[in-house]
């Protein structure tokens, strides 16, 4: 049943939000905090008066974790909103994801896509947006993420977005949300931020708030209800920290100048539709791992990461020792067998194990990431063990609770493969 907005209520907030001009907020903003706090229904009932600021000329794009989700999420409400409301028309096609909008005799071309895979930005064509409502924002990768404020280029463009919290590691929170609430002048300039909690849902019994407040516990509570971005338990790699275990590419340039790091691998998982992760590692006299470089990408081949290798090793000035490669694709690997001075090796560790030995290096403090590895950083933070929940519903047994879920891991494979080969053959 859709709402009746006749009947809505208003929090201040709410009002605050929805009185404000649209060319007054910046080119991204995001409503963050706990669920069922109106974020969603606030943004909807906001689209109308945007739309009709910003004009017909580009296209405008809705996204979510899929397709599904935004249909499921936004779509719902809006549809009947404009036509029953408004005296507007939404006609969709689901199939294509085209969504086109008349609304005071205007037609607005829209576009739902889903944003959560690490392959979603290669699925939507080029072009230039003057919208974007990102349902979720958290949910999205990375690197769709960025693929779309890069296209949010006319000068009038507005991207609005809404989000529980997550994992304080979680990209958004540490490249906007965090550096916002410290004032950071560069990226408030872009970005702006407003936090909700139940409270400021006038909507709301007090009965479904407390009930609401039962579901939850841990972490968990701590976000969806209190809306805080805090670390969540189910991290495979709960103790690696982004203070201590991040360090600026330039401290890793001395080390490598001052000749500290002696000996230089890689970790390669192959990938087409999901990306290739290479990572570079360089090791010093103490047995401390550094992961310099990352190559990141969809649909490379072996070519590739050999014209980076040399590129790596110009650029770094040092030779490579070896690679250890996914054995999944023993034609690429013989290429860079042939190609590359690199002993390649082709041993998959089984998961449970290679995961362990990572974490001990972790937990000794001896694993440092250059910042330049924007990507392996962001799977540092979701990588994780499945909830019970998604246990029972996959029908996971009990032993295969320890294998990590299969999403967005492409650089933690690239890293266990380097890394377990390392130790096992030249021992910690
Ligand atoms: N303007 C409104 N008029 C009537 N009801 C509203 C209004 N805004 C919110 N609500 C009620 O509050 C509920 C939660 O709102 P909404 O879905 O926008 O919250 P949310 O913060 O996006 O939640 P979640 O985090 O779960 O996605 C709605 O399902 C609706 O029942
Ligand atoms: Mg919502």
């Amino acid at each position: 049943m859709p709402i009746k907005w006749e009947k809505s209520l208003y929090s201040e907030k709410a009002k605050r939000f929805l009185a404000k001009p649209p060319e007054e907020f910046p080119l991204l903003t995001l409503l963050d905090g706990a669920v069922r706090s109106g974020k969603t229904l606030n943004i909807i009932q906001k689209i109308p008066q945007i739309f009709d600021a910003i004009g017909n000329e580009n296209l405008k794009v809705f996204s979510g974790y899929s397709k599904s989700t935004v249909r499921n999420n936004v779509l719902i409400e809006l549809k009947p909103f404009i036509e029953n409301y408004l005296g507007g028309n939404c006609k969709y096609n689901g199939s294509s994801g085209e969504l086109e909008i008349t609304l005071w005799g205007k037609i607005y071309q829209c576009l739902v896509v889903g944003g959560g895979e690490s392959d979603s930005s290669s699925s939507i064509q080029g072009g230039t947006w003057d919208f974007w409502y990102a349902n979720e924002l958290p949910q999205h990768h990375y690197g769709f993420y960025n693929m779309a404020l890069s296209r949010l280029t006319p000068a009038n463009a507005r991207a609005f977005a809404d989000s529980n919290p997550e994992s304080s590691n979680h990209w958004l929170y540490r490249e906007r949300i965090k550096p916002y609430l410290d004032g950071d002048e560069d990226v408030r300039k872009v970005f702006e931020y407003w936090h909700f909690t139940m409270k400021d849902n006038a909507n709301l019994s007090k009965t479904f708030i407390d009930n609401q407040e039962k579901l939850y516990s841990g972490a968990f509570k701590a976000r969806k209800i209190n809306g805080l971005w805090v670390v969540a338990e189910g991290l495979v790699y709960d103790t690696f920290s982004f203070e201590k275990h991040v360090i600026p590419h330039e401290t890793l340039l001395n080390k490598i100048k001052n000749n500290e790091i002696t000996e230089y691998f890689l970790g390669v998982d192959w990938g087409w539709n999901h990306p290739t992760a290479c990572l570079l590692f360089g090791v010093d006299r103490a047995k401390t791992y550094y992961l310099a470089d990352e190559l990141y990408a969809s649909k490379i081949e072996a070519d590739k990461i050999i014209s980076w290798i040399f590129e790596k090793q110009k650029e770094y000035g040092r030779f490579f020792s070896f690679a250890n490669c996914d054995n999944a694709r023993p034609e690429q690997n013989d290429k860079l067998r042939r190609s590359t001075n690199l002993v390649i090796y082709e041993e998959k560790p089984k998961v449970e194990d290679s995961v362990a030995i990572v974490r001990e290096v972790i937990n000794y403090d001896k694993l440092l990431v250059s910042e330049r590895c924007k990507n392996t950083l962001n799977e540092f933070s979701t990588y994780r063990y499945p909830t019970e929940a998604e246990q029972a519903r996959k029908g996971l047994l009990e032993s295969e609770s320890d294998i990590p879920l299969k999403i967005n891991d492409d650089c933690m494979d690239a890293l266990r493969y380097g890394i377990f080969k390392h130790v096992t053959t030249f021992g910690k």
